[in-house]
Formats: C-alpha cells, structure tokens, sequence
C-alpha cells in the first residue's frame, strides 16, 4: 500500500448523482440458497431501469464465473468471496449506481463489513425463506444434492446461516408473492431518498 495514492476522479459523483437523478446504493440481499434473492433483486432491477434509474446485479453464480472463480466455500474463500463483492459494489456506487448484490452471504461479520465499507449507502434485505420452504422450490436441485452429502458447507444444511439482526427491509417470501416483495423494496429506497 505504501506508494498507492488514491487518484481524485475529474468527474466527481455529485456530478454523476445529478445528472443520473438518483443516489447510489448498495441493496444488499442476504439469505438461504433457493429463498429468493437473485429472483427478486432481478425484478427490482427492472422496475429501477424503467424508471430511468442506473442500476445493475452483481448475482453469486455470475461473480463466481469470473472474478472469483479461483474461490471456493470454506469459511475462509466466503469471507474473500464477501470482501471482494463489497469492493466491487462500492466501486459501482462511486459511479452512482443502484446496486443490487445477491450473495447468500452467510456471516453477520461479513455483512458489518460490507455495511461499515459503504456507510449510508448499505441496505441489508433480508429474504426470510424458512429453509423447509428453500429445500421445496430447490430450483437449482443443490439440496437435493447437499442432503445426499454431494455438495460440503452447503448453507442451512453443512453450513451455518446466521439471519440479520435489524435489517432495513424483512421479506418473509412465504407469505409475499415475488411481485409484493420487489415493491417493499422499492418503497424502501424512496423512503430512504434514493430515488423519487
Ligand atoms: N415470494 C417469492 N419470492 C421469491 N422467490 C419465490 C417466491 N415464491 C417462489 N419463488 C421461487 O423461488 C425460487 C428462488 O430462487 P432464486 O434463484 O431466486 O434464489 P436465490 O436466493 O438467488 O438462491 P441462490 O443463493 O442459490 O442463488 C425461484 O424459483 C422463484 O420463482
Ligand atoms: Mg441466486
């Protein structure tokens, strides 16, 4: 780090806030495999873009197609995993988007990390999908797999999940349809004064 020195943008963000008519953000969805993250964050994301606002998904299975594809799931690839997310989400934000993570994101201290890196600009959805519901829709097949011991630290089943204490939005999708779900977020980002 010693002879890094952060270079000042010629374009600072209140200029790009301005002209994008929006503030950044980062949306950070955190629960169980199946409850419902990447679904919801991709129909927030619609209902941002046809508002004009600049947003975009950084989605788990996408990331770990490239940029952390060298990384597994033991406890200490996830917490790499989550630190290099948050850097890329932040770095997003400093561009004036609307980002929407979806990570399982299992460890509150990861999650206080991420919130600690983006200060105000953090809000923590939690998608509160018990996890016999999560092991019903298993649409990717993983509990099935995880049960039959195929898949090691899988989360709810080999591997801890460790729920929001305070999150700034609570979907229980057992009783929201995705639709219902989406809106609650997008109420919680007017409220917050990121978009109008
Ligand atoms: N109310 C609801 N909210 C969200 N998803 C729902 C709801 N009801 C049913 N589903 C279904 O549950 C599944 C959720 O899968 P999705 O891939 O979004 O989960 P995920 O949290 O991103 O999981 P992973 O961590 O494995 O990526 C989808 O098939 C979706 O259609
Ligand atoms: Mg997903």
């Amino acid at each position: 780090m010693n002879n890094i020195v952060w270079h000042k943008t010629s374009v600072t963000l209140a200029e790009r806030i301005g002209s994008n008519g929006h503030n950044p953000c980062i949306i950070w969805y955190t629960g169980l495999s199946g409850s419902g993250k990447s679904t919801i964050a991709n129909v927030v994301d619609r209902k941002l873009y046809e508002r004009g606002c600049h947003s975009y998904v950084l989605d788990g299975d996408n990331v770990r197609h490239g940029l952390n594809k060298d990384l597994g799931f033991d406890d200490v690839s996830r917490v790499e995993n989550i630190r290099r997310i948050t850097e890329v989400a932040n770095l997003m934000t400093d561009a004036g988007l609307i980002v929407g993570t979806a990570f399982i994101s299992p460890f509150m201290a990861d999650r206080e990390q991420a919130r600690k890196l983006a200060a105000s600009r953090f809000i923590e959805v939690y998608v509160d999908t018990p996890l016999a519901v999560c092991e019903q829709r298993d649409p990717k097949g993983l509990y099935k797999k995880a049960r039959a011991g195929d898949i090691p630290h899988f989360t709810g089943i080999s591997s801890p999940y460790e729920p929001p204490v305070m999150p700034e939005v609570h979907l229980r999708t057992a009783s929201l349809n995705v639709e219902e779900a989406a809106e609650q977020v997008i109420q919680a980002l007017i409220e917050k004064d990121i978009i109008s």
